[in-house]
């Protein structure tokens, strides 16, 4: 198993490009089932998960691939060849957003059969409320063999009010709909910006939506969606911007995210500018949107809240997290999306942070520095908050099980090397 060994105490200078969206990616890879032709994808991230979702459509026959060397980033799909549409256990447990695959196969084929995701390190995760509205469009659901095995002649609109606000499962109920007899209306959508995003693709494909990036979203199904050259660019992500920030603001320095859209970011940079980091914003003459962050000095510890998008985002709370435990003061930090999500704070607390749980309150008390150990990754976010932690500790840090990073950062070492950091793979 490869790790990072990290040496603390660099400033960070330079310039960071940023990579299309992990959570856009997905689900638009997915997008591709609904129509029989070829779909190209601009700005697809280099990471564990997009190969997977690529292993998925390729295992029930569709074509999934990178295009040339020279253009990495590209994904060609062409789905007209899909023979199962089945998404095996294999696979699906993995990468739990497999399940993004049932919505799109099931109004298209008329049929999906996808493993049921099993327990997940941040907590039980249930897909109770895409079976809901897929069986409110008039599916016949069943969990067979540990499967999710769904039919429907052709699905009709709905109304369909989720119990909470789900983000896989507001775009797997919005590419179901697309294809749907009639109209559907999703109330209580997610709004994260990933969802426009995927909007923007259906539309090009000839999907009629309205309301995208609210939580009323309209869709007038179609009978069948077009992909006579469909070509789409992955929106940059905001989770890997808002993870190099934190960076930055924790180990000082001066660094411009190419690529970051400041707009998706608005909850995160503020807390950062309580922090007291400098952040500022804008557009190249070339269209192309950065952030630039500055911070000198011991910033202060800032309580905050996780809740849904446009609030503060729970896919940064363990980063920002690691900032608070070298600030000045005494920090909050309450998680409300997911039970489960403090896995971080052991490790934490390892490299000599002083954390208390209170149940779904962490009382992050800073101290002027951390000291290298050892540490092990133990989810996506968490392993990012630990390599944070590792760039501002003394001495070396080593972090373990970095296959979760490698699921949803791209090439995060390279990146963080491009500015100074003393950090290296270890390949195990
Ligand atoms: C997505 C993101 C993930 C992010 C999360 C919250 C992707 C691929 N992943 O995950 O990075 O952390 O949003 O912003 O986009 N819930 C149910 N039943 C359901 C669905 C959800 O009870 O059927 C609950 C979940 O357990 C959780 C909450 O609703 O407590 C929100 O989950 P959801 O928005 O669905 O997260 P994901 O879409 O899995």
């Amino acid at each position: 198993m490869d790790k990072l060994n990290i040496r603390g105490g660099h400033r960070l200078s330079g310039d960071i490009i940023v990579s299309g969206a992990k959570n856009a990616a997905l689900p638009e890879l997915c997008a591709a089932l609904l129509v029989a032709g070829p779909v190209t994808l601009d700005n697809v991230p280099l990471l564990q998960d997009v190969a997977t979702t690529l292993k998925v459509l390729r295992t029930m026959g569709a074509t999934a691939e990178r295009s040339s060397s020279s253009q990495p980033d590209q994904v060609l799909i062409d789905a007209s060849t899909i023979n199962t549409p089945e998404a095996p256990y294999e696979l699906v447990k993995t990468m739990r957003a497999s399940i993004l695959v049932l919505g799109p196969l099931l109004a298209r084929f008329g049929q999906a059969t996808v493993s049921l995701p099993g327990g997940c390190a941040i907590g039980s995760r249930p897909v109770d409320q895409h079976i809901k509205g897929l069986q409110a469009m008039g599916a016949d659901i069943r969990v067979e063999h540990g499967n999710i095995v769904a039919r429907a002649a052709r699905l009709k609109g709905a109304r369909i009010t989720t119990d909470m606000v789900t983000v896989t499962g507001t775009e797997n109920l919005l590419m179901a709909a697309t294809l749907a007899e009639g109209e559907t209306i999703l109330e209580n959508a997610a709004q994260e910006p990933e969802i426009p995003d995927l909007a923007e693709l259906l539309i090009k494909m000839g999907a009629r939506i309205e309301g995208h990036g609210t939580h009323r979203i309209r869709i007038q199904g179609v009978e069948r969606l077009h992909s006579p050259s469909v070509a789409h660019r992955i929106v940059a992500d905001r989770i890997e911007a808002g993870t190099f920030l934190c960076a930055v603001a924790a180990t000082g320095g001066d660094v411009t995210l190419r690529g970051a859209r400041a707009d998706h970011l608005d909850a995160v940079i503020d807390k950062l500018r309580e922090a007291g980091a400098h952040i500022e914003s804008g557009q190249s003459a070339a269209g192309e949107d950065w952030i630039r962050v500055q911070s000198e000095g011991r910033l202060r510890a800032v309580s905050f809240r996780t809740s849904e998008y446009p609030a503060f985002p729970t896919d940064m709370q363990a980063q920002f997290m690691a900032v608070n435990c070298i600030a000045e003061g005494v920090a909050r930090v309450s998680e409300t999306i997911f039970e489960n999500r403090f896995m971080h704070v052991n490790e934490l607390v390892r490299l000599g942070a002083h954390i208390a749980v209170d149940g779904h309150t962490a009382i992050v008390e800073g101290i002027p520095r951390l000291s290298g150990a050892a540490v092990m990754a133990t989810d996506l976010r968490a392993s990012a908050s630990l390599v944070i932690a590792g760039l501002v500790a003394e001495g070396q840090t080593v972090v373990d099980r970095i296959y979760h990073l490698d699921r949803g950062y791209d090439r995060m070492e390279a990146k963080l090397r491009g500015v100074g950091a003393d950090i290296e793979r270890i390949k195990g």
